[in-house]
């Protein structure tokens, strides 16, 4: 017999594909072979029981989700002190691509718009990019609980249009935000977005923060735990850029969005939330993410708040 809460995501599921506004992003323009109609949602407990509906297999980017664990990983490797003299934990309320630098130091205002990212990126252990990269890789991979594999084809046609984030990685190096060549560690944030993720990956990476840093089903440690409440915090007020403040309002849930469709919400010792579904909204986040989240929050009271 189904669970009540497999019984209720099938539903929701059902009742949400008939949403049909939202158009799938097209700036990078591999992305544009997304298809509309993918959607899928997967709960994960903390004990790494896994509820899902819909298109939990089919696999996308993971875009920006990737934020919040490359910035776990500069916590892990290079400390709280060190990387908040470079990235900072305030909302911008600005859009995702926006050039939110501190007026004096440079340091981007969070770390979940891109130059964030891009600093956090930078941050990574390792004396080369080459280096840095095999870290960001192995340390996704501990959050998702298998080896990543990255779209080369998506990678290629960010890197060949990405000239925004180029003039972003340059401003870094300016003001001494990033070490050593900045075009290369922008390179390892167009990897890390190009990481192939299905919607169960993405609801464990979401548990894994939920259960304090360690992976639900491998039982290996993502994170310290220390740093837990600091990506978790950065998530609550940063993580669906312009809309964060709605967001934390009316969802009540840390959580991060991508432009490949993908959303993960997290609640702290409970689950984690991950939906894919590609068409955005006008601010770059999943239409019907937004309203699965919406929906999980009201129906069984998981605002925080
Ligand atoms: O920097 C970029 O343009 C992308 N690769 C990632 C952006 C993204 O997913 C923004 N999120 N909504």
């Amino acid at each position: 017999m189904k669970s009540p809460i497999q019984s209720y995501l099938e539903s929701l599921h059902a009742e949400l594909s008939s949403l049909r506004s939202g158009e799938v992003a097209s700036y990078i323009p591999e992305l544009t072979k997304a298809d509309p109609d993918w959607f899928g949602i997967c709960v994960v407990t903390v004990d790494g029981v896994a509820y899902t509906a819909g298109d939990t297999a089919q696999r996308f980017t993971i875009q920006s989700v990737s934020k919040p664990f490359v910035y776990a990983t500069a916590l892990a490797d290079k400390g709280r002190d060190f990387v908040g003299r470079r990235v900072g934990v305030e909302p911008s309320g600005d859009a995702f691509n926006s050039i939110s630098l501190h007026p004096r130091t440079g340091a981007p205002l969070n770390p979940m718009i891109n130059a964030g990212a891009i600093a956090s990126a930078g941050m990574a252990a390792g004396t080369t990019a080459e280096q840095q990269w095999e870290r960001i890789a192995d340390s996704l991979g501990v959050f998702m609980g298998r080896p990543i594999t990255l779209d080369e084809a998506v990678y290629r046609s960010e890197s060949d249009t990405g000239f925004r984030n180029r003039a972003i990685a340059w401003m870094l190096k300016n003001f001494g935000i990033i070490d050593g060549d900045p075009m290369a560690v922008l390179e390892n944030y167009f990897r890390q977005c190009s990481v192939l993720v299905d919607c169960r990956d993405l609801a464990y990476m979401a548990a894994t923060l939920a259960n304090g840093g360690v992976h639900p089903l491998t039982g290996r440690r993502a994170l310290p735990a220390p740093d837990v409440e600091r990506v978790l915090s950065v998530m609550a007020t940063c993580g669906m850029y312009d809309y964060a403040g709605s967001w934390l309002y009316e969802v009540g849930l840390p959580a991060k969005s991508g432009v490949g469709g993908g959303i993960i919400a997290v609640l702290p010792g409970r689950f984690g939330i991950a939906i894919c579904s590609p068409p955005l909204d006008e601010k770059g986040n999943s239409v019907r993410g937004i309203e699965v989240c919406k929906r999980l929050s009201r129906d069984f009271g998981l605002h925080l708040f």
